[in-house]
């Protein structure tokens, strides 16, 4: 018998104000961009925007629908829409951000497992990390290095060699 373990850093800031310049200006329009959620069943807006490997911004929210399951994360109707529009540019950072209309958006929320799965994707796509920043509309900021740490033991393309 052999055991062995998982762990990743990760890094926690007090505040937006602790962010450098260009990650801090990405958090700010991931706030900024909630509002145009479509969520009349959850009341929670959540927004995701990518900056890409060329600068160009490209963002999300979540789009839910009356039957239920039909509705989409954020993350994916980012991802969904970085490969129908830069389709050949890596993403460099994509920020989180959420607000709760029927409770309080202070602290990070990390992205569901099937979006984890689609963060993978896109990743391993270009090879390359993509940082990701999570924070609601106020408080505490997580940074995680990149997508992969965020899904131990991933099914990907490699296992279907
Ligand atoms: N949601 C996201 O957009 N991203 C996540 O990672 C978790 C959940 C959305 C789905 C649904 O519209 C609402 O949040 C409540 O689950």
């Amino acid at each position: 018998m052999m055991e062995k373990e998982y762990s990743f850093t990760y890094q926690i800031f007090k505040n937006i104000d602790e962010l450098n310049d260009e990650d801090k200006a990405l958090l700010q329009r991931a706030r900024a961009n909630t509002s145009n959620a479509y969520v009349p069943y959850s009341s929670f807006q959540v927004s995701a925007i990518a900056l890409m490997e060329n600068g160009e911004i490209v963002n999300g929210t979540n789009q839910e629908n009356a039957s239920y399951p039909v509705g989409i994360c954020a993350e994916r109707v980012l991802l969904s829409t970085i490969s129908s529009v830069q389709p050949n540019i890596a993403v460099k950072t994509i920020a989180i951000s959420y607000h709760n209309l029927n409770g309080e958006s202070s602290r990070p929320v990390a992205p569901c497992g099937m979006c984890r799965q689609a963060l993978l994707e896109q990743e391993n796509r270009f090879q390359q990390p993509i940082k990701i920043i999570l924070s609601g509309m106020d408080g505490e900021v997580i940074i995680v290095q990149n997508a992969r740490q965020l899904l131990p033991f991933n099914f990907s393309a490699e296992d279907m060699l």
